[in-house]
């Protein structure tokens, strides 16, 4: 499939209400021209709305939707030229996979003797060449959402929208085809919003990741930009795993400290802080802490072991600390810890995470 003229998705100011629901409150967002952004956050946060207000298939109540250059706010879903693909498919069963495929491209009166070629080429690219004359019922779920994302693509969109679009696809699947879809959307270069509430299919198939919570958007930015640098305490517990802790930050001159209980870690130099000394969030993620038995830093977190769990390659292991009870992992091939086991948790000052205190931190 050839490149298509990639376009800006532009919202300014989008409000939407659920009479007194204010299912998204003010949102400014900008969709970099064919890039594919993931809106991820918990249930009812807002992230299909705003899918659907992308589509036109919901109307904004305040703000403006822009495609480009054009203002599309006022158009209604067939005249925005959107391609969705659905959690549930949403395949006509009655259709073949080919006049399934075939359907939008008759609907805008295409030459059949081009019909046929389109079709083909796009089942081709989700690798169902060979597929037209079945019925979606003679389909696995996988195969079925393989001919939804063809009859979305098969219209060289402007803009993709893909609504979990493998959340009913078993777990081995799901990789393979967010493997696909990912490549498919790089190689046409057609701007895609893709929602899903797993952060790891998040960080896997995106360029930007938009996290939403309650409405609003919490923070935008590459994946690794939102794994490293959290703005919030929300952020950092949504995006991969992390312990979020209350630290207090000390200063004297340009030397920092986070003191943990009653451990002290210099922190840095470049490392950025809060400009005032006082409470502060740390988060520490389970993979950059290192469970030992001696103290060997010097620096590290005193703990007791609280439960401790065989995962195969790994130990998994809750530990109860001065700032709280500590997740983390070790391999476990490791000395293995059993329950009320005193710990040592070292962690490297690099890798401590301060949490701008941006706001309150919601939902903490
Ligand atoms: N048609 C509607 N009428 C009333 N309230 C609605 C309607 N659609 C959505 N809402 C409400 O708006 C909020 C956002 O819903 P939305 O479907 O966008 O959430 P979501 O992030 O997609 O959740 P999930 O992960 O469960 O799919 C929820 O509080 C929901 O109850
Ligand atoms: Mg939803």
């Amino acid at each position: 499939m050839e490149k298509a003229d990639s376009i800006k998705i532009r919202l300014k100011n989008v409000s939407k209400h659920f009479g007194a629901v204010k299912a998204l409150d003010q949102i400014t967002i900008e969709f970099a021209p064919g890039t594919m952004t993931t809106l991820l956050g918990p249930s009812g946060c807002g992230k299909t709305t705003l899918l659907r207000l992308i589509s036109g298939l919901e109307t904004v109540t305040s703000g403006e939707i822009w495609f480009g250059g054009e203002d599309v706010t006022e158009l209604s879903a067939t005249r925005r030229d959107v391609g969705m693909v659905f959690q549930s498919y949403a395949l006509f069963p009655h259709m073949t996979v080919e006049r399934n495929v075939g359907y939008g491209l008759r609907v805008l009166k295409t030459d059949p003797s081009e019909v046929g070629e389109r079709v083909r080429q796009a089942l081709k690219l989700v690798n169902l060449d060979g597929y037209q004359k079945r019925h979606p019922d003679e389909l696995s779920g996988g195969q079925q959402q393989r001919v939804a994302v063809a009859r979305a693509m098969v219209l060289k969109p402007k803009v993709l929208l893909f609504d979990e679009p493998l959340s009913n696809i078993d777990s081995k699947l799901r990789r393979s085809m967010r493997d696909d879809i990912r490549r498919l959307q790089k190689s046409s270069g057609i701007t895609s919003v893709y929602v899903t509430h797993d952060q790891a299919e998040a960080l896997a198939v995106s360029d930007e990741v938009i996290v939403i919570n309650e409405g609003k958007i919490e923070q935008q930015g590459p994946p690794k930009s939102l794994y490293h640098l959290p703005k919030t305490a929300f952020v950092a517990n949504f995006i991969g795993e992390s312990n979020v802790i209350d630290a207090t930050l000390e200063k004297d001159g340009n030397n920092k400290w986070v003191v943990l209980g009653d451990t002290r870690v210099q922190l840095p130099m470049g490392k950025n802080v809060p400009a005032q000394e006082g409470p502060i969030k740390i988060s520490l993620r389970p993979e950059n802490m290192h469970i030992k038995s001696e103290n060997q830093s010097g620096i590290a977190i005193e703990g007791i072991i609280s439960q401790s769990a065989y995962m195969g390659p790994v130990m998994e292991y809750s530990i109860d600390t001065k700032v709280g009870s500590l997740f983390t992992r070790a391999p476990a091939y490791h000395e293995q810890y059993q329950p009320n086991d005193k710990v040592f948790l070292h962690v490297n000052p690099e890798e401590l995470i301060v949490i701008p205190t941006v706001g309150e931190n919601r939902n903490i």
